[in-house]
């Protein structure tokens, strides 16, 4: 067996106990009420690396719903479906500063399309990109998509969850609509927000992200079964996104403390990556001020600082 994924096991349940006092400083998400349910001080790894060699510790067999993690990979299939220069007249390419469910520069900056895919508005934007002849058919793609990337067929979506944000939704509602007032939109607005609210409700565990996680690592292919899923410059700008948006306004911080491809959802999961090496998926529900996991995020950096493996 690999060395690193030995020490990893040995000393992964530590690192995580360590970590777990973090999410006393955090929140679990209540904007979504569904989201309130979750334990506030839960947290879970796994790793696999390009072998099938896992290491998981705590929570690692809790069930999430992506939320923002989806955003990944619905831009890729929207870049699939469309090509670069398509996407990219619908939404920007730079880091905002602002919160993810900002509409500030919505009007402040010219010419009004989202900054970037992973802020909802942009994400959002995304969503109304992805070719199917209806609705249901949009997202059963979707869904489609990730079973394949996550080598699960069993995902589904959180039913409980979806109709909770789509009753709470106003916000998400009102960037929908300013984008659409705009001319930026195009399509049924109700249509768009049902796509966006089903991804972000589909159920994974720290395995499935970490499966996930690693084709991206892999650069497209999956590495256990060899199949090529995503065409490598695809990956490429999902990649860059993941590191300088991933984890929103604090995407900075992350790149200096851990350094990894990464990407954060309110539910508290983050997928990230060591580029040719793992896949990675967390889940720590409290989150910070910046919408992140509060123990995640801590655990790992402890992991990055200890196995070297800033990108940087
Ligand atoms: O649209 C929302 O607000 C959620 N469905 C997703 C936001 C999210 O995950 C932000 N991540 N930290």
């Amino acid at each position: 067996m690999n060395i690193e994924i030995e020490k990893l096991r040995k000393q992964l349940p530590e690192w995580v106990k360590s970590s777990v006092p973090h999410s006393s400083a955090g929140k679990v998400a209540s904007y979504i009420p569904e989201l309130a349910k979750a334990s506030h001080d839960a947290l879970g790894i796994t790793l696999l690396n390009t072998k099938g060699e896992f290491a998981s510790a705590g929570n690692f067999e809790m069930c999430f719903t992506m939320q923002s993690i989806s955003k990944v990979y619905t831009l890729i299939l929207a870049l699939m479906d469309n090509g670069e220069d398509k996407v990219f007249s619908k939404v920007g390419m730079e880091p905002t500063g602002d919160n993810f469910n900002s509409m500030l520069k919505l009007e402040l900056v010219r010419p009004g399309i989202p900054f970037n895919p992973f802020i909802n508005a942009g994400a959002i934007m995304v969503s109304s990109l992805i070719h199917g002849s209806s609705q249901q058919e949009k997202s059963e793609r979707i869904l489609q998509f990730f079973k394949e990337l996550a080598n699960n067929n069993n995902l589904k979506h959180d039913e409980d969850v979806f109709h909770s944000e789509l009753e709470s939704g106003h916000l998400n509602r009102s960037i929908a609509y300013f984008l659409k007032g705009n001319g930026v939109l195009d399509g049924d607005v109700e249509e768009v927000l049902q796509i966006y609210f089903c991804h972000c409700s589909i159920l994974v565990n720290c395995a499935d992200l970490a499966r996930m996680a690693l084709v991206l690592a892999c650069d497209g292919t999956d590495p256990l079964t060899g199949k090529e899923l995503i065409p490598h410059r695809v990956v490429q700008i999902a990649k860059t996104f993941m590191t300088t948006c991933g984890m929103y306004n604090a995407s900075g911080e992350f790149a200096i403390q851990v350094g990894l491809p990464a990407k954060s959802g309110v539910s508290g999961g983050i997928l990230a990556l060591v580029p040719g090496r793992y896949g990675i998926g967390v889940i720590g529900p409290s989150l910070n001020d910046k919408g992140n996991s509060q123990a995640g995020i801590e655990l790992l950096e402890k992991i990055s600082q200890e196995m070297k493996w800033s990108i940087f």
